[in-house]
């Protein structure tokens, strides 16, 4: 086959795994398949260069824009909306509509994605350029960035016939996950947080090296639509549909209703769900559906008559800091964590907001008594946005981390390039000894029902415990006199205690606390050694032959097992009568993947997950595509559930399962 054919070909099969991938969340191929396809590619462009095609999915990340980003103008205007604070402003856009067309106005409703607004042309199928909103009729020219993300096609699924021009807009923007994953991963390396996806997601954009926003998890959804040449669309939902047939990523929620009741079952419908989707909205926006109505209704100066957005409430509020405390973490770690004036944001009072480290105090001078700008996105626990420097006190002084432990009074020290600081006497320091010992007794480690943190507090300030293995020692006249315990309750500790001896190796190994070694990388010394000996006699040149244990970690291993402390304290444990369940080698659901959503009948979640791990099954918490069962109790989220059906992924129900865990 001539090159110019393979080449063609192999740019055609990657595309149309992209519209697998990305638009039908439905991949034919596995990620390394796929990465086979781009480097054959690669190679016969690296051997035929004059071959490249602008457009080759290699050409993602090109070189630095020579003069920074261009003015480009938009040929229509991009406009931005007007707001409705509130339904009976959602109630009083209808009115405006229904006095032109009457009653029962067909609309689309569509989420309001929190990120940046970008507009995509393609000519004849190829993506010419993108750009950014600017002041709706000049904005800058951001193409070699908007080409570095994946999920924008750079040419249309030529599969139909591509419009002559079609110009689309839309919001890229990041998944709360890789938003959290990101900034985890820059706090590790000492680098600013972002403050929130959305910005995130504008810094991104803004890159002149458009190798920084590879590197960036952007995806993009489109909702509109500029100048158009090709077959006839007269509606925004045919629109919303025909996108996903060009390549072009649209958003699932949205829909398309009759009259008021509909926008306002809609705005409801998306505040309940609001905390459960897997990215950020801060509202929903209703759009007259037919193209004709909009035209005869026309535009204001700034944002069009014909839609608005239903703004939702902000997670967002401003309170006071009224202290700075420290916390000791497991490990040693320090973490400034400030105590507010508890305040209502979204739902939940907050009293609390991480302040990561000394340096992102520094960036944002956070400082007691400040009036701060806080805000909750999904699960993350509640951060500060911004000091509001106005209202500062004249009196305010610049908070600095101690610089001795609060808990055992040694010298703190910052490790390597951490960007922690670290209290270093773990055999001492009271606070590091009852964190370790909640982590110890916690649902991923040996789960020990009953034991709270009240509990843990008491034995370790008594002195009665000291390190793990002393749990395992504990006795009735130990515990009985403690605070807010009777003998009923010290019975069944004592009986959670007694259960929990008989475990999996990799839960005891996680409860350990070994540095940098959590539940996955547990499982995987359990599932290659089997026993504890054997774990205890690992050396460095062995785990670091396993795939998954790099440097850091196979040395993390290492020392922990080399400590004689470690040692006897696990010695104490097996006197203690710790024992392990043999791993079974007839493994039913081995490598299956299972989601759990809902309440089932008499089991507790980690019950659940126990039982289907024990039979090699791996339970996680959010549906993806791979994902092969979704367990359906009672309330379930609909989320899940839908994802589920749009991914193909099997539902088991409440009685099913049970026949299930049979197996
Ligand atoms: S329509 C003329 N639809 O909201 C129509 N905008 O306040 C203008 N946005 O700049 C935009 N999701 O960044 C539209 N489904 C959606 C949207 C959406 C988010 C953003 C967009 C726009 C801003 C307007």
């Amino acid at each position: 086959m001539n090159i110019d054919k393979k080449i063609s070909q192999l740019i055609k099969e990657i595309e149309q795994h992209n519209i697998h991938y990305y638009i039908k969340n439905d991949p034919t191929i596995s990620d390394n398949e796929y990465d086979l396809l781009l480097r054959q590619l690669e190679k016969l462009e690296k051997a035929y260069p004059e071959k490249i095609l602008a457009n080759s999915p290699t050409q993602r990340v090109g070189a630095k824009p020579e003069h920074g980003f261009t003015p480009i103008q938009h040929t229509v205007p991009m406009l931005s909306l007007s707001n409705a604070m509130n339904k009976n402003e959602i109630i009083a856009f209808d009115k405006q509509i229904s006095k032109v067309f009457g009653n029962n106005i067909e609309y689309v409703a569509e989420p309001k994605l929190d990120g940046v607004a970008v507009e995509v042309v393609y000519k004849n199928g190829e993506l010419v350029h993108g750009s950014t909103r600017g002041d709706g009729y000049i904005g800058e020219d951001i193409t070699s960035n908007l080409k570095t993300i994946k999920s924008i096609p750079l040419r249309l699924n030529k599969q139909l016939t591509s419009p002559e021009i079609i110009e689309v807009r839309g919001e890229v923007f990041i998944y709360k996950e890789d938003f959290e994953k990101l900034n985890n991963q820059r706090l590790k390396k000492q680098k600013n947080l972002f403050a929130n996806p959305r910005n995130c997601a504008s810094g991104s954009l803004r890159q002149l090296d458009p190798k920084i926003t590879a590197c960036r998890p952007l995806v993009v959804n489109f909702y509109g639509l500029g100048k158009y040449k090709g077959k006839n669309i007269d509606n925004q939902y045919d629109f919303i549909k025909t996108l996903p047939e060009l390549g072009l990523p649209s958003n699932s929620l949205i829909q398309k209703g009759l009259g008021v009741d509909f926008l306002i079952h809609y705005y409801d419908l998306m505040e309940q769900k609001r905390r459960d989707l897997d990215y950020e909205i801060d509202g929903v926006v209703f759009k007259v559906n037919s193209f004709e109505k909009q035209n005869i209704l026309g535009n204001r100066s700034r944002s069009p008559r014909w839609a608005i957005a239903g703004k939702l409430k902000s997670e967002q509020a401003t309170t006071t800091v009224i202290d700075i405390v420290v916390q000791v973490g497991r490990t040693g770690a320090i973490t400034p964590v400030a105590k507010l004036n508890p305040v209502k944001v979204g739902g939940a009072i907050i009293s609390n907001a991480t302040l990561h480290n000394q340096q992102e105090i520094d960036r944002k001078d956070i400082r007691i008594g400040d009036k701060v700008l806080i805000q909750r996105a999904g699960d993350v626990i509640p951060e500060i946005v911004k000091v509001i420097s106005s209202k500062r006190s004249q009196k305010s002084i610049r908070y600095l981390l101690p610089t001795h432990c609060p808990s055992c009074n040694s010298r703190l020290h910052r490790q390597d390039e951490e960007a922690v600081m670290r209290c270093q006497d773990s055999y001492n320091c009271p606070e590091q000894k009852k964190a370790a010992i909640k982590y110890f007794v916690s649902k991923n480690c040996m789960d020990i029902d009953g034991f709270g943190d009240k509990l843990v507090e008491q034995l370790i300030e008594q002195g009665k415990v000291e390190n793990i293995s002393d749990i395992f020692h504990l006795n009735y006249d130990d515990l009985i006199v403690l605070e807010r315990m009777a003998k009923k309750s010290v019975n069944k500790l004592i009986l959670s205690i007694f259960k929990s001896k008989k475990t999996n190796l990799w839960r005891f190994i996680n409860g350990l606390g070994i540095k940098n070694i959590g539940e996955s990388a547990s499982k995987l010394l359990e599932s290659k050694y089997k026993t504890l000996d054997r774990v205890l006699s690992i050396n460095y040149e062995e785990l670091i032959k396993l795939d998954e244990i790099g440097d850091v970690m196979a040395q993390s291993i290492v020392t922990f097992f080399e400590k004689e402390n470690n040692k006897k304290n696990i010695q104490r444990c097996v006197e203690g009568g710790l024992a392990f369940i043999e791993q079974q080698t007839n493994l039913p659901l081995k490598n299956e993947k299972f989601v759990i959503t809902g309440t089932i009948n008499n089991y507790k979640r980690s019950e659940i997950k126990k039982i289907l791990e024990n039979k090699g099954a791996r339970v996680s918490s959010s549906v993806n595509l791979k994902t092969n069962y979704l367990i359906c109790g009672e309330n379930p989220g609909e989320t899940k559930i839908a994802k589920a059906h749009k991914l193909n992924i099997k539902i088991i129900y409440q009685e099913d399962f049970l026949d299930l865990i049979k197996v």
